[in-house]
């Protein structure tokens, strides 16, 4: 069966993290996967991948730039294939939150909608699913000024510890968001013809592209 491909495209680290852990999902599930910095352009053709996972994260209201420019080149290819776009924001914590006053959710619901509503309209493509992903408050990735700031922006409810780290990833749930995704890219793996031989200059060239750091 060919392997999965996690495409993640990030300023501060979290988004890698969710790639990685996504990956090592889709390692228990006993399938290969490829993990891929949106910036790096050694990709081999998408056909040789079952299904693609993309993540990006939110700055200012807007996807990562290279994730835009990624999906935009490989637009068609990905049109072919299972995917999923995550767009991680800290917008979706507070969209996520039960304890949170309905109008405050639904505002934040509207916000993270718009978001992915407008990363459909810069690139052009329609993914197979979207879907919002809480990220997370860290010291180590913003420094506490940058923190400060977005708890009044965004008004998390947060201890007043500021070293203190606050994931509002759901892990279970996104564990269930790709466990689909890798039912339908084995579902499909069903009705292809063989892997199409690649020959051996290129194999190297893409083992060297994923091996590099
Ligand atoms: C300067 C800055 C601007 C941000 N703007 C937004 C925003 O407009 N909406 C939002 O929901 N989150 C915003 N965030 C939160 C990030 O989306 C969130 O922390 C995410 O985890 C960053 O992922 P990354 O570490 O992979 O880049 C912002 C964070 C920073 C530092």
């Amino acid at each position: 069966m060919r392997p999965f491909l996690v495409v993640y495209a990030t300023r501060g680290g979290y988004t890698r993290q969710i790639a990685e852990r996504i990956a090592d999902r889709i390692r228990t599930l006993a399938h290969e996967v490829q993990i891929q910095d949106a910036r790096t352009e050694a990709l081999p053709p998408l056909e040789r991948y079952s299904a693609v996972i993309l993540a990006a994260s939110v700055h200012l209201g807007h996807h990562e730039r290279e994730m835009v420019k990624f999906v935009r080149a490989r637009r068609r290819e990905l049109d072919r294939l299972p995917t999923i776009f995550l767009s991680v924001s800290l917008t979706e914590a507070a969209a996520a939150d039960v304890h949170r006053p309905d109008d405050v959710r639904l505002d934040a619901q509207h916000a993270t909608r718009k978001m992915l509503d407008d990363f459909v309209l810069e690139t052009g493509w329609r993914p197979g699913r979207a879907v919002p992903v809480a990220s997370a408050l860290t010291d180590s990735i913003y420094g506490p000024v940058i923190r400060t700031l977005m708890r009044k922006l965004l008004r998390l409810d947060l201890p007043d510890e500021p070293a203190r780290e606050v994931v509002f990833t759901d892990w279970t749930a996104l564990n269930r968001v790709v466990d689909g995704l890798v039912r339908e890219g084995v579902e499909r793996s069903g009705t292809l013809p063989p892997e199409p031989s690649q020959p051996p200059a290129f194999r190297t060239a893409v083992e060297g592209a994923v091996l590099a750091p």
